[in-house]
């Protein structure tokens, strides 16, 4: 341990020191003849000189996204990728201090961000448009993105196994919620978190990519449920899917709320004044006599749970 910290601040010194030869030769050079570093505007190093003392990250660097900044006419920072997020670095270069160098890793998130947000506001991107971070700025981009790919670790997770996990590491009880035995399918790797949820932050409570049952989500899958319907089940159409179900995962058939159909109904049927019947089966004589096995199991005739095209009261 000991001699590999040795070897690495050995390795790091050789590299600072020549760093610093190469430097010095450039200034001659750019003196000398007019060298294309000089096209840099006043306070910028270069990519290149990153390269001499950091050699390691800046090869890294070399096969991520980032990298097409050196040649990209658009953005600005032809030659200069390095310093499009860690601000002009001549001063740096020379002092080798981190004083003098602006670490997104050391900001504070929103100020982090703020850095990524120069240039990808806005976007477009698998999950939903990038308007601001994680959860208010809590957690930055760069919690998610490893832009210096270190440790093997991609930019972007692909795949809905990487993104689980990644949203795992830190929502354990999510998580916890998937492994219950009625769930979506997220721990067999058939769908992943970011199907329900934009991990670049809404306007939408819970930060879901729908809020009510009225806002697509759920219905990009469940399109039979979308409506309208003749007949809607007011609380189908006006409150959210989760009046009913528990969405990651529950001890209960069909991810509902309460063990037996009939419980979920009764939340809201046993006191509702009915058209017909005044409150659901209190009100002898009552169609629904609840004391009757025949009818605890609701949906058995109010088949049409969701909505219905036919029937005022979901039968068919
Ligand atoms: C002459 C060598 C040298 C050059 C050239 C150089 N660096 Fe550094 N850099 C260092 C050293 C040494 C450190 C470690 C400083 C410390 O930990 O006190 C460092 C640290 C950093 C850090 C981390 C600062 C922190 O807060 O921990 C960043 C970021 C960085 N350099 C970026 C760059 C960029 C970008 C360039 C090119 C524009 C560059 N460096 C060029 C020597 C150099
Ligand atoms: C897209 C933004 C971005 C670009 C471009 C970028 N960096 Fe970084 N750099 C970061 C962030 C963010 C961190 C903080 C660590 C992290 O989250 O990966 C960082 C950290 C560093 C550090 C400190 C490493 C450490 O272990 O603390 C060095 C040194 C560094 N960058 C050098 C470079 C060099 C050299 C280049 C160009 C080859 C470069 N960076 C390009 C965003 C960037
Ligand atoms: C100077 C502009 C600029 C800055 C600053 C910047 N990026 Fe980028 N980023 C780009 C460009 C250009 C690409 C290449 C893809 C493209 O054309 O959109 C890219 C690509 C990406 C990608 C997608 C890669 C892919 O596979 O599609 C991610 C993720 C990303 N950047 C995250 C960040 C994060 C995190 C930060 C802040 C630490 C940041 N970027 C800062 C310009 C920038
Ligand atoms: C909580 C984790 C998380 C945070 C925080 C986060 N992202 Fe992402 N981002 C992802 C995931 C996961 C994907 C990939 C989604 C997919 O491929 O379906 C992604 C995709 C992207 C992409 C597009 C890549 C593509 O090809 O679709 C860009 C660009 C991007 N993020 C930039 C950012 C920026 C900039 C920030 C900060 C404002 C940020 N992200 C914050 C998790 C996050
Ligand atoms: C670095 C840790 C971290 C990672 C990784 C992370 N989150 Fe978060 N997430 C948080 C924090 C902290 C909050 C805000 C506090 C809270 O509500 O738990 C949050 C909030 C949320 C919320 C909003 C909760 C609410 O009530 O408003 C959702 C939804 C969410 N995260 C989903 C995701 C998804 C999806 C991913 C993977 C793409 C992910 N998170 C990755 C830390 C993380
Ligand atoms: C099938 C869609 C769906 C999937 C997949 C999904 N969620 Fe959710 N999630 C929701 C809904 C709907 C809510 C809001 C529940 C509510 O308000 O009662 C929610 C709420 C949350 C919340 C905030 C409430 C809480 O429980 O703290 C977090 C955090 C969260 N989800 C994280 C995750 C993570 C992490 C994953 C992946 C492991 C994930 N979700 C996958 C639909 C989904
Ligand atoms: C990416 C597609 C997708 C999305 C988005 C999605 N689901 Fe699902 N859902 C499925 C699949 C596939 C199943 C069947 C799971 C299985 O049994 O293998 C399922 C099953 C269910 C079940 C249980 C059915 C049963 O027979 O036990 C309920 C309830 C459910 N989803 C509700 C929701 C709600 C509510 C939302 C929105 C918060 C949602 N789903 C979003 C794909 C999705
Ligand atoms: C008023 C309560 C309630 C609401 C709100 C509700 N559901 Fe259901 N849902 C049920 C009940 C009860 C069942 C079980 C029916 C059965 O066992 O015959 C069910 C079953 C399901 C099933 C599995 C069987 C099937 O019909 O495919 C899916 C999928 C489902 N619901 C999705 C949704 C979605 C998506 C939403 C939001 C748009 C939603 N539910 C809103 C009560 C509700
Ligand atoms: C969150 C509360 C809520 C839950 C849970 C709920 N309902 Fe409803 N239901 C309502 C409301 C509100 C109406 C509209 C009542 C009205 O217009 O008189 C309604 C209407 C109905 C109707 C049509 C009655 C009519 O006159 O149009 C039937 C049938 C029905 N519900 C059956 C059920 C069954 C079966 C369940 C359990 C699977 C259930 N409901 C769960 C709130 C709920
Ligand atoms: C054996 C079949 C059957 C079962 C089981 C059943 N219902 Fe009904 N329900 C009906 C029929 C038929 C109607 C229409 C009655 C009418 O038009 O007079 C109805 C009407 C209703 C209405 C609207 C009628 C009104 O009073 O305005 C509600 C609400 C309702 N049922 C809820 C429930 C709930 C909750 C359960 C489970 C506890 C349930 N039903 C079980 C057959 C059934």
């Amino acid at each position: 341990m000991a001699r590999a910290l040795h070897s690495r601040l050995g390795k790091s010194m050789r590299n600072i020191r020549s760093g610093i030869l190469v430097l010095l030769a450039g200034c001659v050079l750019v003196k000398g003849q007019d060298a294309p570093a000089s096209k840099l505007p006043a306070g910028y190093a270069g990519s290149e000189a990153c390269g001499l003392c950091h050699e390691d990250i800046s090869k890294a660097f070399a096969s991520t996204p980032h990298h097409g900044l050196d040649t990209n006419k658009k953005r600005g920072f032809e030659g200069r990728s390095c310093e499009a997020c860690h601000g002009p670095a001549q001063k740096h270069t020379e002092s080798a201090s981190a004083e003098d160098i602006r670490n997104p890793g050391k900001l504070a998130a929103a100020a982090a961000d703020k850095i990524c947000m120069s240039c990808h506001l806005n976007e477009p991107t698998h999950v939903g448009r990038l308007q601001s971070s994680h959860a208010k700025d809590q957690v930055s981009c760069t919690s998610c993105h490893k832009v210096h790919a270190e440790g093997g670790k991609q930019l972007v997770q692909r795949g809905a196994q990487a993104i689980n996990a990644q949203c795992a590491s830190c929502h354990t009880n999510a998580w916890a919620q998937f492994q219950k035995p009625f769930h979506h399918r997220l721990p067999e790797g058939a769908m992943s978190c970011v199907d329900c949820h934009n991990p670049h932050g809404t306007t939408r409570p819970g930060n879901t990519n729908f809020f009510a049952a009225n806002e697509p989500g759920c219905f990009s899958c469940h399109g039979d449920k979308r409506g309208p319907f003749m007949y809607e089940h007011a609380p189908v159409r006006f409150e959210a899917c989760s009046t009913c179900h528990e969405t990651h995962g529950s001890t209960n058939p069909r991810m509902l709320v309460r063990q037996e159909v009939r419980l979920v109904c009764l939340e809201c049927h046993s006191n509702l004044p009915t058209v017909k019947t005044g409150a659901l089966g209190t009100v002898p004589p009552a169609f629904h006599d609840l004391r009757s096995p025949r009818f605890q199991n609701c949906t058995v005739c109010h088949q049409k749970i969701h909505g219905s095209h036919v029937d005022r009261n979901l039968l068919k």
